[in-house]
């Protein structure tokens, strides 16, 4: 059997059909590869986007006239509402909800997971050989303990990043050890699944799927809000793995192919966040294990200094090289439409202006350059943190719009902070300093931020959509 045979699911299937299905599924994996490949820079990501698009279409379509001998009709009735839910969802949701979209829909291929083992368990829908019988229940077992977990830690991403529960890390007592009794378990129930008949094995099997989704909310539970870009690219990672089980235990070739994929770019992604965030992937997972000295933060007070929006247009006008460092706040006013126009207007006057990108501002990675890619800022003003911080100390004007934790001095600063030993966009060392902010409230990590009370910072409040167009009208008077 070729790589992509996709295995009939029923036995009256058309050779021809299957045959055709092959090569669709090979065709399909090559386009998930390059929309992927399309995906890693901005000047290709839509053709990434619509490689994998037509990708996903061919599959779908190989898979319902190729490989399915019947019951199109039950797909249909899945697949129509499924994607006209879909459609009106995405097309009312609003940009500053992504994050959340993203972690819901890892939720839905970690429990897709654990209904295919359940329904595999019950009936595989396959000729499984007995010799391959405890393959196919370690397949299943395998699958369903990566589902729940994947399934119930995305529905706690999702709480957290919509803000509907707090972003503080549950820190219970003993909670390694906690962690490691319930993996313990786990392993004896799968030794127990795999030794008893089927009838028998659906006890364990159901044991540790309650099991597997109590370590989900417990993993993510415990992971602090400045950590959680590591768990959405990590969640990311354990939906593609959860897919490729179920691929296993359905003996479809491609969907092996495409969650090794996702499973192995979302891990690539988790190191590079660690990376980012000075982190061991280890300890952001076990919550916090091993991090920090265990002292109290320092406390941050002193007095502001404010600017209006007529100083914050003075101070751009007299400036000539200027970095823009947007954060979430950015997404939440959805400002950054606003912000190109007087990116725009400032380049007219020939005046130098980039923008400085951390690689965890916002709540997705990628969130600020895809907002200002949306609103066609040009990709070579765009820079990515490392390569701009060491210009920050002989630039004119900072205009930080909506960031808070990318930007704490204290990161660097306070070896208590929850955020120590981030690197962050040294906006402090500039000439000048704006903020631009509603209030005094501190960023997701929920840490006070030094920077605000710096000889050289001036706090512009307000909304950031409502401060840019302000400015915009300012500077095109
Ligand atoms: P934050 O530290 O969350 O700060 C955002 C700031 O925006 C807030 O302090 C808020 O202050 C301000 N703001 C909110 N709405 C605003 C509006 N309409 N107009 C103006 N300002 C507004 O954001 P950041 O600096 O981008 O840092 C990202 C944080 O999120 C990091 O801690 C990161 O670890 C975490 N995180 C990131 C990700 C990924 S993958 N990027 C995922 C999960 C979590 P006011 O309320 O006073 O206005």
């Amino acid at each position: 059997m070729s790589l992509l045979n996709p295995l009939p699911i029923a036995s009256e299937m058309l050779p021809l059909n299957q045959s055709l299905a092959t090569v669709a599924y090979l065709v399909a994996a090559v386009l998930f590869i390059l929309s992927l490949a399309g995906l890693s820079h901005q000047t290709s990501a839509k053709r990434g986007n619509l490689l994998g698009i037509v990708g996903m279409l061919l599959a779908v379509g190989a898979t319902v006239i190729g490989v399915m001998g019947g019951g199109r009709l039950m797909m249909a009735a899945a697949i129509v509402p499924a994607v006209l839910i879909g459609a009106r969802l995405a097309a009312r949701l609003s940009m500053d909800h992504l994050p959340q979209l993203v972690a819901i829909l890892h939720s839905f291929v970690g429990l897709a997971a654990v209904l295919v083992g359940l329904s595999s368990h019950i009936d595989p829908g396959i000729n499984v050989p007995a010799g391959e019988m405890l393959i196919h229940k370690i397949e299943i077992y395998v699958g369903v303990f990566i589902g729940a977990l994947t399934f119930t830690g995305s529905i706690v991403a999702f709480l957290k990043l919509a803000e509907l529960i707090g972003g503080r890390a549950l820190t219970l007592p003993g909670r390694h050890v906690i962690n490691v009794l319930l993996l313990v378990a786990c392993v004896g129930l799968g030794i127990w699944y795999c030794r008893v008949d089927d009838v028998a094995a659906i006890t364990p099997l159901l044991i540790m799927t309650a099991i597997s989704s109590l370590i989900g909310v417990h993993m993510v539970m415990a992971i602090g809000g400045a950590d959680m870009p590591v768990v959405v690219s990590m969640l990311n990672s354990y939906s593609g793995w959860a897919a490729a089980a179920a691929g296993f235990m359905l003996k479809n070739h491609l969907l092996i192919v495409t969650g090794a994929l996702v499973g192995s770019s979302g891990a690539i992604l988790s190191y590079i966040m660690c990376a980012a965030m000075n982190r061991s992937f280890l300890s952001v997972i076990l919550g916090g294990f091993g991090t920090g000295s265990g002292g109290a933060a320092a406390v941050v007070e002193g007095t502001t200094k404010e600017f209006s929006v007529e100083d914050t247009i003075a101070m751009l006008e007299e400036a000539q090289s200027i970095v823009i460092v947007p954060g979430y706040g950015m997404a939440v006013a959805q400002a950054q439409h606003s912000l190109a126009e007087v990116v725009r207007t400032l380049l007219k006057r020939n005046k130098e202006v980039r923008f400085a990108i951390h690689p965890v501002a916002g709540r997705l990675p990628g969130h600020m350059n895809v907002l200002l890619a949306e609103a066609n800022v040009p990709y070579d003003i765009v820079l990515e943190m490392d390569e701009i911080n060491e210009d920050m100390s002989d630039t004119d004007a900072i205009l930080v719009i909506g960031a808070n934790d990318i930007v704490n001095p204290a990161a660097l600063d306070d070896p208590n902070s929850p955020i120590a030993g981030m690197p962050v966009i040294e906006v402090w060392t500039a000439k000048t300093c704006v903020v631009m902010k509603r209030g005094m409230a501190t960023g997701y990590a929920g840490v006070g931020n030094p920077l605000f009370f710096k000889d050289n910072t001036y706090m512009l409040f307000g909304d950031a959509k409502q401060n840019i167009d302000a400015i915009l009208k300012g500077l095109q008077r």
